[in-house]
């Protein structure tokens, strides 16, 4: 089938998803939708967050989008439950296919979990992570706020990430842990600096994989792969500041991704 996916986050995290779903399903055509004039969701409420992700899936809608991933762990968190019964397109979250990938690897009893606070508080992976794994498992989540500006500029990297990285690290100073959960895609573009400060004693787990794996199992099962050759180039909005993302997204992805169409609800 040859209609769009829908990709949204809160800004230029969702592309560490978009960049895995590319890799494995490069005849897919993409529209992704980043809401810069509303990021950080870390610092909204949860149904602010539902007003604004609503509005998005919407617009999705219009645009005959076939399936939408959720390349956000909040809106996985505090949306996805309340909109799948809404839209007739199937919504695919970050959140259960990075658990899945944790739990492969994980045999401390708890694995830490780098997020905003509005996922940390939300519980949804510890909760999620224990139905799992029958009870066994869990996370332990730290709220990482400056994390996401830093990735909004582009920084990614140097004196400042490192700090930032050791400040928040240091909350599992006291803690067993064997496994780190990235649960924001924003934070897989610190990756390099949080490799340095965990050292090789934790497995970090960034669920862009898993996720697009899930994606493909979900269209496949749907019959809604794109099956002719992609000749359509991706298209990416944003609800603000089209150029800075445009900017911020050529650096996270080393190539330019084009015009960025502005949408205002
Ligand atoms: N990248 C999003 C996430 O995975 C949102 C981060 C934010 O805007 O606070 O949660």
């Amino acid at each position: 089938m040859n209609a769009p996916i829908g990709v949204l986050d809160s800004g230029v995290g969702g592309l560490s998803v978009l960049k895995e779903i590319k890799n494995i399903l490069p005849n897919e055509h993409i529209i992704y939708f980043g809401d810069t004039a509303n990021v950080p969701y870390g610092s909204k409420s949860p149904s602010q967050i539902r007003l604004f992700v609503f509005e998005i899936l919407k617009y999705l809608k219009s645009q005959n989008v076939k399936a939408v991933v959720f390349a956000c762990n909040t809106s996985s968190a505090v949306v996805l439950d309340k909109a799948q019964p809404c839209f007739d397109f199937p919504i695919i979250g970050v959140i259960k296919p990075g658990i899945k990938e944790a739990l492969k690897v994980m045999k401390t009893e708890k694995a830490g979990l780098f997020a905003n606070n509005v996922t940390v508080e939300s519980g949804v992976h510890d909760k999620i992570m224990s139905e799992m794994s029958g009870g066994k498992h869990g996370v332990i989540g730290k709220a990482c706020p400056d994390f996401v500006s830093l990735v909004e500029i582009g920084l990614t990297k140097g004196a400042e990430v490192e700090r930032c990285v050791n400040k928040y690290f240091s909350a599992f100073d006291n803690v067993d842990l064997d496994t780190l959960i990235l649960g924001c895609t924003h934070y897989p573009f610190l990756e390099e600096e949080i490799k340095k400060v965990c050292k090789d004693k934790i497995t970090i787990i960034n669920p862009a994989k898993e996720t697009a794996k899930e994606l493909a199992k979900i269209l496949k099962e749907n019959k809604l792969e794109n099956k002719s050759e992609n000749k359509e180039s991706d298209i990416y909005c944003v609800s603000a500041e089209p150029e800075k993302f445009r900017n911020t997204a050529s650096i996270l992805l080393g190539r330019d991704i084009g015009e960025v169409k502005l949408v205002i609800f």
